[in-house]
């Protein structure tokens, strides 16, 4: 294990922000993370843990030690009569690991194709799409204690799931680094085809209902929306879909008959922050070199040069603008370094 100063953190936020670590490393095998542990010369409390840096808005200088997991393997550990267990490691890439399993004949995953960023990411804000997420299928995540060094699996009902939240974004944040995660893929799972355009995709193109298919036309419809982070920087929804009480919602559609809601707890509704954002007339519109994407204006894209600051300056400007107009406080996505 090697630890490097003064790293270029550029290329590894996909938002393309310019940022530099006072310190970094990265772990590629157990042997690394026992290196790093044994270590009293770096500040515990000034580690920062990097997967695929597609959820992270991060400063000009990371001060301490940034460490970057990168182990990488993936296997089928287990099968019975009614599911497919297979272990991936954290350093995996998600979208190949998805297609992997894919290619293995297993399904499950096909709705979450080509979400940036890594497996071990996956569970810390329960990455979702198209009507699923990770949670659904997520079996149990080996981390390791930073304090202690000792391993430790988590259940699934011990990551504490909720839309785009877990434990690991709450109390477990900074103490815990994800190691690997088994899912458990149900042989009998339905496919999911009701979210958004995927059915009228598939219908479209007369494809036949399978995982593979459904897999293509989620990357389609994502490549038609998304912007390509290596062409526009971004970290994909910079906003959650606020979750409010249902009389909000009944109060607003009496003014806008078009807002776009969907079924959350009960009394609740959750309401499309891009419908908002794009009514506040941001959809396309810049402020410095940050502004929200031309086609789907719930992502916030680094037009070129953007520091965290002008990161911030924007939500700020979104937020106020959407909360003057509907009174709904907007929740950034990404997590802050
Ligand atoms: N909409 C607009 N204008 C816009 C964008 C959206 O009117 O500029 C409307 C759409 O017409 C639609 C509704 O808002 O009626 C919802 O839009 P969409 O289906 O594109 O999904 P989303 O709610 O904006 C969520 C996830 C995405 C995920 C998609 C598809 C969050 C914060 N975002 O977006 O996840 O890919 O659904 O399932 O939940 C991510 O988290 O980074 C991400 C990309």
């Amino acid at each position: 294990m090697q630890i490097l100063s003064n790293k270029d953190l550029s290329t590894f936020n996909t938002l393309g922000l310019r940022s530099q670590a006072a310190l970094y490393t990265e772990l590629h095998n157990i042997i690394d993370v026992h290196g790093l542990i044994g270590d009293s010369s770096i500040k515990k409390e000034t580690w920062r843990i990097l997967g695929g840096g597609s959820n992270l808005v991060l400063p000009s200088t990371v001060q301490g030690l940034v460490i970057r997991v990168a182990n990488t393997g993936r296997e089928l550990i287990h099968e019975d009569q009614d599911a497919w267990f297979v272990k991936a490691q954290a350093g995996e890439i998600w979208n190949d690991f998805v297609h992997w399993t894919l290619d293995q004949g297993f399904w499950g995953l096909e709705n979450l194709s080509l979400i940036p960023g890594t497996v071990g990411a996956a569970p810390i804000q329960n990455i979702g799409a198209y009507g699923v997420e990770v949670k659904d299928t997520l079996h149990e995540v080996t981390c390791i204690d930073l304090q202690s060094g000792e391993l430790k699996t988590l259940s699934n009902k011990e990551c504490r799931f909720s839309y785009r939240d877990s434990f690991f974004k709450q109390e477990g944040a900074g103490r815990y680094l994800i190691w690997d995660v088994t899912f458990r893929l149900p042989k009998k799972n339905k496919l999911n085809l009701e979210y958004g355009d995927i059915r009228k995709e598939i219908e479209r193109q007369g494809l036949d209902q399978n995982p593979r298919n459904i897999s293509k036309v989620v990357c389609e419809i994502r490549l038609s929306k998304l912007p390509d982070p290596k062409v526009i920087g971004n970290a994909g929804s910079f906003f959650k879909n606020p979750i409010v009480p249902a009389s909000l919602r009944d109060d607003l559609v009496k003014t806008y008959p078009s807002l776009v809601s969907f079924p959350a707890s009960e009394g609740k509704v959750k309401l499309a922050a891009g419908w908002l954002i794009d009514q506040a007339g941001w959809k396309g519109k810049k402020l410095g070199p940050v502004g929200m994407f031309e086609k789907q204006a719930l992502v916030l894209v680094n037009h070129g040069g953007a520091n965290a600051d002008d990161v911030w300056k924007t939500a700020a400007q979104v937020s106020a603008d959407v909360k003057a107009r509907f009174g709904v406080e907007l929740e950034p996505e990404p997590i802050r370094w």
